[in-house]
This record gives structure tokens, C-alpha cells and sequence, in this order.
């Protein structure tokens, strides 16, 4: 079986993929474009995704050779699942090998602008920093704050406890699911969406992105926010609305935000956001440890000889296909 690898991952990857005999395509091109992407999905029976690339109908209607798909991510948002589960096309990720590495980006951001990280940075760096002044640039310390967790999965349980134990932290989530072991190990309290944003000190977002959910924090929910609320997503930048978000920042409504995720990525470099001080902005990063970006390699490989094998992908966003 062809297996199409749109960018380069790590070695450990191709290694499995060479193991099992399996017809590796790499493009030429370091960051093709769309056309040679689309070109070399034609070629293909299997891709192994890594990047932005989107499934949707049209593409599967131009690539009727494509069996499956492996995703390099445990986020799954830019394929359409359901039309890949109603062709049977089995849809790989990679959860759990990156939950450490993601939730550490959360509590780093959170952290970071709780404490205005940022702005002090660039403020020695632009020759500002003054004499001591005792009330100058104070943060706000996270000890006995609320957590407001929106989706209460793997990633935002590695978050829960690290802020747990490290701040003592109570916690408060909204999930489509109750989280049983999180509510009884952490204390986790479930509440209502708007409940969550009534009452949290810190909202950090670890849910998966669906079209659904877009633009959920808007002038509306940001009005509702305490205003020492420190906004943090790390999971797709759809789940706020920039401008407001922007607003809401700028005119002091809530603390601060932090942002490993945008939309659009990259980030505009004129973006009005990268200039406010109550703002930190990481270019995606969550997963990007050795360590996790091995184990993606490693998973994303697996699910791909599995399928070639005939047997069901062990880390697979639409088992249904399989039913
Ligand atoms: C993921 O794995 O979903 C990360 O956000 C990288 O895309």
C-alpha cells in the first residue's frame, strides 16, 4: 500500500512504516503547496496528515483512492468525520501523548499572565524597568482561584491537576460528558456553560473543536466574566471570537489571555492582539516536546500498518467505520 506523508515527521515514524514494507511517498517540497498535496493524495491509498490539510467531501470526491487517514494530532476538527465514516474511511489521532505536553502550555500560559510575563519582558528588554515601585505591575496569584475547564477530557485532566497541586485550585468543568474520575479524584464540580463562565477565575479550554462550538466565547460570554479572568486556549483558536476577545482585553473587562492557538494560523504579525500587554501568544506549540512529537510519530505509524493489515486503527476518531 502507498502511504502519503504530507510534511516530515520524526524518524521514528518512517522507521515503522518502513518495517512493515509499506510505499512511503514524501513530496519534494519541505512545505508543499495545496495543488501538490492534492496531486500526491491522488497517488496514495493511506495518509499519514500532518498540518492543516482539509478532508472534506470534495477532497474525498477528488481522491477516491484514499482508504484512510492518520492523523498527526489527537485534534481531529479538519476532517469531516462524517462523511469519512459514511465512505469508511477510518480517521487516525493521537491522543494521549500529548496531553503532558499540552496541559504544561496551559499552566505555562495561565502563569504567564497571571503574572504579566510578557509585557515585563519587554519591558526590561526596551530599557523601562525603573526604580522599585510597590505598586507597580502587580499580578494575581492563582492560590484558592476557580478553574473553569471546558471540556473535561485527557488534556484537561493533566491541567486540572497541575493546578491542583500547585495552587489549590478549585475546580469547576463543562464537558459533554460527566467525568467521574476527575470529579472523584480532583473535586471536579460539573456546571452549566454559563455557569462556568459566571463563576470561573481562569477558564482554560481543552475541548475538541466542532463548527458547533464556534465563536462560543463572544462579547456576550466575555461580558458575563469576572474581571480578573485569565482566558486560555490551547486547543483551536474557533472557540473565541477574536475581536471581541480583543475588546474585552483592551478595555480591561478581563484580565488577560493567553493564546496558544488562533485563527488564522499562522498569526498576522500586525494582528492588534500581539500588542496588548495583558496578552501572551505562543505559535502552536502544545505538542512540540521530543518527546511528544516521537510518540505522535510512533502512533500515527501504527495506525497506518494497522489499517494496511486489515485490523482496526487502536487510536481511531470514528470507530463506527468499523462496526
Ligand atoms: C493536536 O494534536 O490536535 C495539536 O493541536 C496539534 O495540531
Amino acid at each position: 500500500m502507498k502511504v502519503l506523508i504530507t510534511k516530515r515527521i520524526p524518524q521514528t515514524g518512517i522507521d515503522i512504516l518502513k518495517e512493515n514494507n509499506l510505499e512511503i511517498i514524501i513530496p519534494d517540497q519541505d512545505n508543499p503547496s495545496k495543488e501538490e498535496w492534492l496531486e500526491n493524495c491522488k497517488k496514495a491509498d493511506i495518509i499519514l496528515n500532518v498540518g492543516k490539510n482539509r478532508y472534506d467531501q470534495s477532497f474525498f470526491d477528488h481522491c477516491p483512492n484514499v482508504k484512510a487517514i492518520s492523523l498527526f494530532s489527537v485534534g481531529f476538527d479538519q476532517v469531516d468525520i462524517n462523511e469519512a465514516t459514511k465512505r469508511k474511511i477510518p480517521v487516525g489521532n493521537t491522543p494521549d501523548v500529548l496531553s503532558r505536553a499540552t496541559s504544561d502550555v496551559a499552566f505555562l500560559l495561565m502563569q504567564m499572565v497571571s503574572r504579566k510575563v510578557n509585557y515585563n519582558i519587554e519591558k526590561v528588554k526596551s530599557g523601562n524597568w525603573k526604580d522599585f515601585d510597590a505598586l507597580e505591575e502587580l499580578g494575581q496569584e492563582l492560590y484558592g482561584k476557580t478553574l473553569g475547564i471546558l471540556g473535561l477530557g485527557r488534556i484537561g485532566f493533566e491541567m486540572t491537576e497541575k493546578c491542583k497541586a500547585a495552587f489549590g485550585m478549585n475546580i469547576i468543568y463543562h464537558n459533554r460528558n460527566k467525568n467521574e474520575t476527575a470529579e472523584q479524584e480532583l473535586g471536579a464540580r460539573y456546571v452549566s456553560f454559563e455557569d462556568l463562565v459566571l463563576e470561573s477565575d481562569v477558564i482554560s479550554i481543552h475541548a475538541n473543536y466542532t463548527p458547533e462550538q464556534a465563536n462560543i466565547f463572544n462579547k456576550e460570554t466575555f461580558a458575563k466574566m469576572k474581571s480578573n479572568l485569565i482566558f486560555i486556549n490551547t486547543a483551536r483558536g474557533g472557540f473565541h471570537n477574536e475581536a471581541d476577545l480583543y475588546e474585552a482585553l483592551q478595555s480591561g473587562r478581563i484580565w488577560g489571555a493567553g493564546l496558544d492557538v488562533t485563527n488564522p494560523e499562522p498569526m498576522n504579525e500586525s494582528n492588534p492582539l500581539l500588542h496588548l500587554p495583558n496578552v501572551c501568544i505562543l505559535p502552536h506549540i502544545g505538542s512540540a516536546t521530543l518527546e511528544a512529537r516521537n510518540g505522535m510519530a510512533k502512533i500515527a505509524a501504527e495506525n497506518v500498518v494497522a489499517f494496511s493489515k486489515g485490523i482496526p486503527m487502536p487510536h481511531c476518531a470514528n470507530p463506527e467505520v468499523y462496526q
